[in-house]
Parts: structure tokens; C-alpha cells; sequence
């Protein structure tokens, strides 16, 4: 277990955050795409859960090529969203009620349809030319015209976009609508940093910070030699990463703000603890992604790859003892609009097993060491997309892209493997609208178009039917995160230890405080009935997904229905 030792005490740590990807969220107009008035209009419903923090997913103005992670202007409100009046209203109600709000700060890229980008691209000699990245050509022996470099966007294709009106590429590590920022240009630095005062000082309570551990790129711009994402080894965490971060880090510390940084491609936990160790005044916490890949195959997230519950534990083990060890602190995600929907993902979402699956991973999830993240139908246990449904319902680009590269292919065995995939790790699967009840289009919206189709099990799976219902996975997460905060000196703030390592159908572990109190969690990831044996004589009961009564637990052996989950005091 890690060295027993006094844990930094602030807000944030004992706080929880439940994301919102607006468009998916709550449609009032009939557009049917959500907006701000249906966020406002869900605040007592998030109050209730018990979240402290809501994150809105970008809603600045966008082209929407990415869903608005491409921001044409960092100081508005996209019409389709509402506006800034909009934000202002959001934010009182939540302040109203001792809850925080937190925006999405997207500025290792523009849109292309930023002034800013509009007029780098105008001339060689535009002042806004270095506000990106602008390469010339490279020639191969033919005479070819190439990238400069053999980078990959990270969908699909070379991380650079020819432009013919200046004879240069321009970097852009995802889209080519979405050109990276020049940060290495300080006037780029700055109009960052006003961004940030811009908002804070309008009383918005911090950021979720979009792979900010892209700003710094190696400026030779070598070629890549690894097998996937090539180039990802000169930008992520690169050469001034950190002298960046902490210019934004004391903007933050001014505003006591929140703030989460997202950092991919990087596995190595001594570069993201230079982020985020308490003495380096850069992130208060990180999104780390080592769990989000354990099914991914050698090709990457849409080839086929298998997960094993000890792979979990290696990773999750690792950053639990390694974040309390060395005073950094973790960002606990299991969902966002990135991923597919845990339930489908690490649990089991036929009907018979759904309801158990989602309140075990609730346990699992919420009583580890960190701040819990919660990503809007996670608690209520929605899942990923049947899969029966059809090519044309997945939107996102990142899936769309990759369609495109396969859909001429020949092969019909490979194209049914790549859709299979989609099914499992789309970020599609996480972006279908939310399921409030069982009214037509699951209550999100009146059109009967909504912007991406609802899931067909919205009859069965959606938050009318569980709000009132004690047993049901809603009321899970709201208990779990009651007892995380009540019992914060264990949850919040003491140790985690893995407890029997090789059993590869229960993973449990055990929370201790500095004062020696400690809880043991214990959850049963298989669908078998399993007998486990316990040391510890249990005090209390403090949560079972199953109604255990405290006698049912003392007998020295557990027996674990199929999914469950326990949390016990000791
Ligand atoms: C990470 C965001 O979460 C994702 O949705 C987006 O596509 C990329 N960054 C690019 O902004």
C-alpha cells in the first residue's frame, strides 16, 4: 500500500463531475439538437444525483466538423446552443446550488474558420501566418510534391493539409478543418491566456482542457518510425510542454479555478507528473488513457482486441498507488464522448445483466482514489448502439473517416469486422441523445429527427423510470457518491491497495485514511456466482448493489452473485 501520508486537502478533490456533450443532451426548440435552455432545465436532476461540477463539451461557434472541438470564436455562443446570456443563466442556477461550472478550452487547434486561421492562410506574410504551423513541401526522387513530415492525423491520413494559395502545409493533427496553433508564437500564448481571463472573469469556474499535452511540438518536425500515430513521440508532452502549462496553471491558481487537463499518448507516468504533482502549479488532474486502449488491437482502436480484467488491474493499480504516492491526483473517467459506453465496454448490456453490470461498475468506478467523472446516461446505465443498426447512423468523423478508407474495399469479411468494431468503440456509441423517458424520442426532443438517432432500448433504459426507483443504477451513483464525500477521509484522501491480484473474476481493493480507517470494495466482474474469502471482520455494510444485510457478509467468505458489488466499512 502506498506510505501512509497527509494528501493536499482541497474542493475539486472531494468534488464529482458529470460531463455534458450538449447536443445530445436536451433539445427545447424542436431543432433536434440539444441547447443551453435544456441544460438549464435539467439543474435539479443533476442536483439531485449529486454531482458537484457540470463540464459542457464546447458550444462556442463552430463549423461542427468536430462536433465543435473546431471553435471559430472563443468568446461566443454557437446560435444552435443558445447564447451567452444562456451560459450566464446556467451558471447562476448551478452557483445557486453550490455547484460549479466548467467549460471546454479547445486551443491546440482552431477551426479553419477562425479570423485568426482565415487570415494565416491569406499570404506568406499575413501577421497571422505564424499563428500556425506552415511547412513547404518536400520532393521525392519523382519529383512528387509530399508533406514535410511522415506524421498521422489521428483521423486518418498525414497531419498535414496542402494549401495551394501559399504553396505550404499547415499542421493539423486531426482534421483538416481544424489547423494546430503555433504556440511556440507568444501573441498565441497570450490569446490563450485572454481567453481563459475572459471567461473566468465572466464567473465561469474552470476547464476542462482539450489534449493540451499537444501545445509543444518538436520544432525539427522529424519523420516518426513507430508503428501507429506516427509522430505522436515529437508532440505529445514535447520540449515545452511544461513551460507552457504553468503559464496557464497560474492564470488558474489566480481564479482558485478547476481544471482537467486531457493527456493522450502518453503512458509514462514521470512526464504526467510533472502536470500534475501538487508542487508544479500547471493541472490540478489529468485524464490519463492507458484503460481506454486495453481492447484496442495492433492497428489501433478499430482493430479487434480483447481486455482482460488483470490487464485492468495492472493499469488501474498503476495510477492509483502512483497519483497517491507522489501527491498528483487522478481525473476517474470510465465514459466521455469520446468512448463507448462502459456498461458495453467492460460489463455486459444484454437486458438480463445490464442493470447489474452498470451498478457494479458505479461501485468499481467511484470509490477509487480521484475525482469521479460521470458522462451523461453513464448514470443510468445507457449502452452502446444495437448492432443491427446501419453505417449511415454513426456521424462522428473519426468513424466516418475511417469508413471511407474500407467501404471500397473488396473484402467483405474485413468490411464486416471494421463495422463490428465501430459497434464496440465508436465514439458514436456515446453520442446518441440522452434517454430521459419513454416518450417518443426518449423525451430529448420534439422533432422526430433528432441530430443522431435515439438507441432503440430508450423504452428500457432512461432516468424516468429510475429516479423514484431505489434499486435502480441512478440511485447507485447518487449513494456512492454520498458515501465517497461522507466517508472522505478513506475515499477522497486515503491509499489504495489491490487485494488479491491474480483472481481474474473479482476485482476488489481496499481505501485506508491516514487515521487507519479503511474500506474494502469488492466486485465481481463475472457472470458466475463467486465465493470469495475475506479477512477483515466488516464494521459496516456501506454499499451493495444486492441489499445485503450486514450478517449476510461476516461470515469470513463472500459469496458474489453474478455483477455484484460491495463496499464495506472495516
Ligand atoms: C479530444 C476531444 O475529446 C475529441 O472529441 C476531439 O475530437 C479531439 N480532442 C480534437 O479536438
Amino acid at each position: 500500500m502506498g506510505s501512509a501520508q497527509e494528501q493536499l486537502r482541497t474542493w475539486w478533490k472531494e468534488s464529482s463531475v458529470y460531463q455534458i456533450y450538449p447536443a445530445s443532451f436536451q433539445d427545447t426548440t424542436g431543432s433536434g439538437t440539444g441547447d443551453l435552455k435544456g441544460i438549464i432545465s435539467r439543474v435539479d436532476y443533476l442536483h439531485g444525483l449529486g454531482v458537484d461540477i457540470v463540464w459542457l463539451s464546447p458550444i462556442f461557434p463552430s463549423p461542427q466538423i468536430d462536433m465543435g472541438y473546431d471553435i471559430s470564436d472563443y468568446k461566443s455562443i454557437d446560435p444552435i446552443y443558445g447564447n451567452i446570456g444562456h451560459v450566464d443563466e446556467l451558471k447562476d442556477k448551478l452557483h445557486e446550488r453550490g455547484m460549479k461550472l466548467v467549460l471546454d478550452l479547445v486551443v491546440n487547434h482552431t477551426s479553419d474558420q477562425h479570423e485568426w486561421f482565415k487570415e494565416s492562410r491569406k499570404s506568406k506574410t499575413n501577421p497571422f501566418r505564424d499563428w500556425y504551423i506552415w511547412r513547404p513541401p518536400k520532393y521525392d526522387a519523382q519529383g512528387n510534391r509530399q508533406p514535410p513530415n511522415n506524421w498521422e492525423s489521428h483521423f486518418q491520413g498525414s497531419a498535414w493539409e496542402y494549401d495551394q494559395a501559399t504553396d505550404e502545409y499547415y499542421l493539423r493533427l486531426f482534421c483538416k478543418e481544424q489547423p494546430d496553433l503555433n504556440w511556440e508564437n507568444p501573441a498565441v500564448r497570450e490569446a490563450v491566456h485572454d481567453i481563459m481571463r475572459f471567461w473566468l472573469g465572466r464567473g465561469i469556474d474552470g476547464f476542462r482542457m482539450d489534449v493540451i499535452n499537444f501545445i509543444s511540438k518538436d520544432q525539427r518536425f522529424p519523420d516518426s518510425d513507430k508503428p501507429v500515430m506516427k509522430g505522436y513521440e515529437y508532440y505529445a508532452c514535447g520540449p515545452r510542454c511544461h513551460e507552457f502549462l504553468k503559464d496557464l496553471g497560474a492564470i488558474l491558481k489566480e481564479y482558485d479555478a478547476f481544471n482537467v487537463g486531457e493527456m493522450p499518448c502518453v503512458d509514462d507516468e514521470n512526464e504526467i507528473i510533472k502536470a500534475v504533482g501538487a508542487d508544479r502549479g500547471e493541472l490540478s488532474m489529468i485524464f490519463y488513457f492507458e484503460h481506454m486502449a486495453l481492447d484496442y488491437g495492433p492497428k489501433g482502436k478499430f482493430s479487434p482486441g480483447t481486455w482482460t480484467l488483470a490487464n485492468l488491474k495492472t493499469v488501474v493499480n498503476k495510477w492509483q498507488r502512483f497519483m497517491y504516492e507522489n501527491n498528483g491526483w487522478n481525473a476517474l473517467y470510465l465514459e466521455n464522448h469520446d468512448q463507448p459506453r462502459i456498461v458495453s465496454r467492460f460489463a455486459y448490456d444484454e437486458p438480463e445483466h445490464r442493470v447489474a453490470s452498470a451498478k457494479l461498475i458505479a461501485v468499481f468506478h467511484a470509490f477509487q482514489a480521484g475525482t469521479p467523472f460521470i458522462y451523461q446516461g453513464q448514470e443510468i446505465g445507457m449502452t452502446n448502439v444495437p448492432k443491427e443498426w446501419p453505417i449511415e447512423e454513426y456521424k462522428d468523423v473519426d468513424c466516418v473517416n475511417h469508413w471511407n478508407s474500407y467501404k471500397d474495399s473488396p473484402d467483405e469479411d474485413l468490411k464486416r469486422l471494421v463495422k463490428a468494431e465501430y459497434q464496440k468503440k465508436s465514439r458514436d456509441n456515446a453520442r446518441t441523445p440522452m434517454q430521459w423517458d419513454a416518450t417518443p424520442q426518449a423525451g430529448f426532443t420534439t422533432s422526430d429527427k433528432p441530430w443522431m438517432r435515439v438507441n432503440d432500448n430508450y423504452t428500457e433504459v432512461n432516468a424516468a423510470s429510475q429516479i423514484d426507483r431505489r434499486r435502480s443504477v441512478y440511485h447507485t451513483y447518487r449513494l456512492v457518491l454520498e458515501k465517497r464525500k461522507q466517508y472522505k477521509d478513506i475515499f477522497v484522501y486515503g491509499s489504495f491497495e489491490l487485494i488479491d491480484e491474480p483472481n481474474d473474476k473479482i476485482f476488489a481493493y481496499k481505501r485506508r485514511a491516514t487515521s487507519g480507517e479503511s474500506a474494502l470494495i469488492v466486485c465481481n466482474f463475472s457472470l458466475d456466482t463467486v465465493k470469495w474469502k475475506m479477512d477483515d471482520g466488516p464494521k459496516e455494510v456501506l454499499f451493495t448493489t444486492s441489499d445485503r444485510e450486514l450478517s449476510q457478509v461476516s461470515g469470513g467468505e463472500l459469496s458474489l452473485a453474478p455483477c455484484e458489488a460491495i463496499a464495506l466499512l472495516l
